[in-house]
């Protein structure tokens, strides 16, 4: 399926604490504009009900500046994205109803995008420097701050999960990890910068034994934690005078638990077009090592630029686009889906 329609696509990305918008003109992004929360620091995690007021306020001014940065107005719209879920209902509401109340007031097109796949297809935006779009089929490593996926895209853009974690996700170590060393929140990419200046073989960690492609990260945070508690004990410093350390360790571990299940999913599928997605796509060690996993087992890899690794609308707008060629549209009682789960079987 080729992707290159000229629809100029508004959309709106709402899920968690970025408020996001973008413009696309087919598979181009003209804007994609993203204002992170940072009120949730103080608070070392998001608080839902602050991140649905903080998106009420910031969704007027994001649209406007997208609608500015790509030099449209309104009427040259030809189609309303939005991220259905999955996500929290209040920031997700906020996202909903103005892509809604847009459609109505203009006559526009409505389309619901599922998050985690828009996560994957931002694989598919054209980027300026004209790099080629990843074949199909593709295998995807999706790790962001609330999931971790392995998933499986078909030929025609569909898509399998044939991995999930049981149950914490990737960032979310990450982010815990990063609470007990007393970091604020997002910690992940703090501990991605510290890990820069530490040893990555100081502490060792279990590898978690989980059947299928399937993922844990519970018992990682819970060694982390008992290995803090037993090291402070002996000596109250241990955590300022090893954080580098610490940070490069528990870095290791959670790439390292990450690929070992990627390498056997490469073998199992023998898909050899393999691509990393989600928040945690970020991380330089996941970026570097992915790297090495493709030039071992003979694989292309596409890994995504930083822009449209974190939260953003314009993943939302190239998923849209593909809903749009595929004319799935939405009807005015679409409502939010908060968990994945909750996405199969339905439709928007
Ligand atoms: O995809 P995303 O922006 O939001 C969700 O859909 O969850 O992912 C956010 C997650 C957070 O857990 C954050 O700590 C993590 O991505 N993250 C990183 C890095 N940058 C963001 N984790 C490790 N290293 C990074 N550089
Ligand atoms: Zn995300």
């Amino acid at each position: 399926m080729k992707l290159e329609v000229e629809l100029f696509i508004l959309a709106i990305e709402s899920s968690c604490d970025d408020t996001s918008a973008a413009v696309l003109k087919g598979n181009v992004v003209l804007s994609n504009v993203v204002s992170s929360q940072d009120i949730h620091r103080q608070y070392g995690g998001v608080v839902p009900e602050l991140a649905s007021r903080e998106h009420q306020k910031n969704i007027l001014p994001v649209v406007d500046v997208a609608l500015r940065e790509a030099g449209l107005s309104l009427k040259e719209i030809n189609a309303v994205a939005f991220t259905q879920g999955p996500g929290l209902m209040g920031s997700l509401l906020v996202g909903c109803n103005f892509a809604k109340s847009l459609s109505l007031a203009l006559g526009l097109p409505l389309i619901a995008v599922n998050h985690m796949e828009a996560h994957v297809m931002a694989h598919f935006i054209q980027t300026t420097e004209g790099k080629a779009l990843p074949e199909l089929p593709l295998l995807c490593l999706t790790v962001s701050g609330g999931h971790t996926q392995i998933v499986l895209v078909k030929e025609d853009f569909s898509m399998d999960v044939i991995g999930t974690t049981i149950d914490d996700a990737a960032g979310e170590a990450f982010d815990k990890a990063a609470k007990v060393l007393g970091l604020p929140y997002p910690g992940g990419p703090l501990i991605d910068q510290m890990a820069a200046g530490g040893n990555p073989h100081a502490f060792t960690f279990p590898v978690p034994q989980v059947p299928e492609l399937n993922y844990s990260f519970s018992g990682l945070k819970t060694s982390f934690l008992y290995l803090l508690k037993e090291k402070v004990g002996e000596n109250p410093n241990f955590i300022e005078e090893r954080k580098y350390d610490l940070c490069a360790s528990i870095q290791h571990a959670v790439v390292d638990i990450l690929l070992r299940k990627f390498r056997k999913a490469i073998l199992v599928s023998g898909v050899k077009h393999i691509a990393l997605a989600g928040g945690v796509s970020a991380n330089s060690l996941l970026r570097k090592e992915m790297l090495r996993l493709g030039e071992e087992m003979n694989c292309e890899v596409y890994i995504p630029p930083m822009q449209y690794c974190t939260d953003n609308a314009a993943m939302v707008g190239i998923a849209g686009l593909i809903r749009c060629k595929n004319r799935i549209y939405s009807t005015m009682d679409v409502r939010p889906i908060t968990r994945y789960e909750n996405f199969l079987g339905l439709d928007g």
